[in-house]
């Protein structure tokens, strides 16, 4: 019998382990199959360095705080393996596999980690070990995984981001004379999580949005901001973290994929626009508070993250291995959607972009966009809490030596 080894890569989201409670809870059910549960520590840096939990050993009551416990239970890094699996890294990532009899592998990521888990699936080919499968579990709130309809962790940061906005964009129309708020908005190179503010109603809908898909000029900008401000009073204003304008990075830092770390635009844009157009502003940066608030999750979302770790663990036990669990939509009213699998060549790496045809202008997105994101957003989760306060699992975390 052989066991199973859970990873959680890249940047959480408030439904990444709830993926994990669908695993475990599925692979509990194959004890014939499946021997221990472990968990990675911090993502494949544990299969490096030989650093696995045992997740069987848990307690039931913290298994059940998963489904309310945002970050990544187990860790999580963004550390790049070199791109020749032949590696020192990968030798040690099959060295460990060996050692605790694993049997499944299971990363559950985003782009990059799908880049990983691609890799790995191929090495393990390679050196003919035909008993252990490798399978991609997706999820990233940037929503840019390729193959897929959306990625898990997506539908509950819109809908907190949505929330926040049509709760705060009624503050900010009470003064007489207001402010220009500009919200910065998570997502590296898609605009799919800042394009979520356009669901809301027209009273409370940003006046400008912004997203990397869209050309972006400065002095344009300008001139929009002025105008909303002398016709309504202030201005709201929705931007991606990842917008390119002209400022300085020369002091940015680049995290381990090799990417740069955002945050600040909205704050460099107010500044621009005091300046600029001499008005008084607001930066507003949801920071990691929109993939980690668990009171605003998506009831849609959390559901799917359980039942695509249930089908993660159910697609192991056929043998599948090198794929990605994906969703192809087949309605939006009523929704549906069917659980597919699509080859991690494909998907590693990829990356998928509000299309030309879901953006109207810098004011409004499509039909087709709204259409899209609706049902992903329906449904609220109930919390337990306990003095006012939502627990979150606290696992034992005893090693596997
Ligand atoms: O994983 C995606 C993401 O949430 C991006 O939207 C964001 O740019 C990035 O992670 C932030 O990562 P970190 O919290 O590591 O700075």
């Amino acid at each position: 019998m052989k066991n199973m080894v859970y990873i959680q890569s890249g940047g959480p989201t408030s439904v990444i382990n709830s993926s994990l409670y669908g695993a475990i809870k599925e692979a509990k059910k194959h004890p014939d199959k499946i021997g221990h549960i472990y968990g990675s520590q911090h993502g494949v840096e544990g299969l490096i360095d030989d650093h696995l939990i045992d997740l069987s050993l848990e307690d039931d009551e913290q298994i059940e705080l998963l489904l309310q416990t945002p970050g990544s239970i187990l860790g999580t890094t963004r550390r790049k393996l070199p791109s020749d699996i032949h590696s020192v890294e990968y030798m040690k990532i099959i060295e460990t596999i060996k050692k605790h009899n694993i049997g499944y592998v299971f990363i559950n990521g985003g782009n990059d980690s799908m880049d990983t888990c691609n890799k790995l699936s191929k090495l393990v080919k390679e050196l003919g070990i035909e008993d252990v499968v490798v399978i991609g579990v997706p999820k990233t709130i940037d929503n840019d995984l390729a193959c897929t309809d959306h990625s898990l962790g997506f539908p509950s940061a819109a809908k907190f981001v949505m929330n926040s906005v049509n709760a705060f964009s009624v503050d900010a129309a009470c003064f007489k004379k207001g402010k220009v708020h500009v919200v910065e908005i998570m997502g590296r190179t898609a605009g799919w999580l800042t394009a979520s503010v356009d669901l809301l109603p027209e009273e409370t809908r940003p006046h400008l949005i912004y997203i990397p898909e869209m050309k972006f000029d400065l002095e344009q900008f300008l001139v929009d901001v002025k105008r909303v401000y002398q016709e309504k009073g202030f201005a709201l204003v929705a931007i991606s973290e990842g917008l390119q304008f002209e400022r300085d990075m020369s002091n940015v830092r680049v995290d381990g994929f090799g990417h740069v770390q955002l945050g600040g635009a909205a704050l460099e844009l107010t500044r621009i626009i005091e300046s600029r157009l001499d008005l008084p502003t607001r930066a507003i940066e949801f920071s990691i508070v929109q993939r980690a608030f668990p009171a605003m999750v998506s009831l849609v979302d959390r559901n799917e993250a359980i039942e695509t770790g249930k089908r993660a663990v159910q697609a192991a036990l056929k043998g599948i291995t090198g794929k990605m669990i994906i969703f192809n939509r087949v309605s939006n009213n009523p929704y549906k959607i069917n659980y597919e699998l699509a080859p991690l060549d494909k998907v590693a790496n990829a990356v998928s972009h509000v299309t030309p045809e879901m953006i109207v202008d810098n004011t409004r997105m499509s039909d087709k966009f709204r259409d899209y994101l609706r049902p992903l957003v329906e449904g609220e989760v109930k919390l337990v809490y306990k003095n006012g306060i939502a627990p979150v699992a606290k696992l034992k975390r005893l090693k596997v030596e």
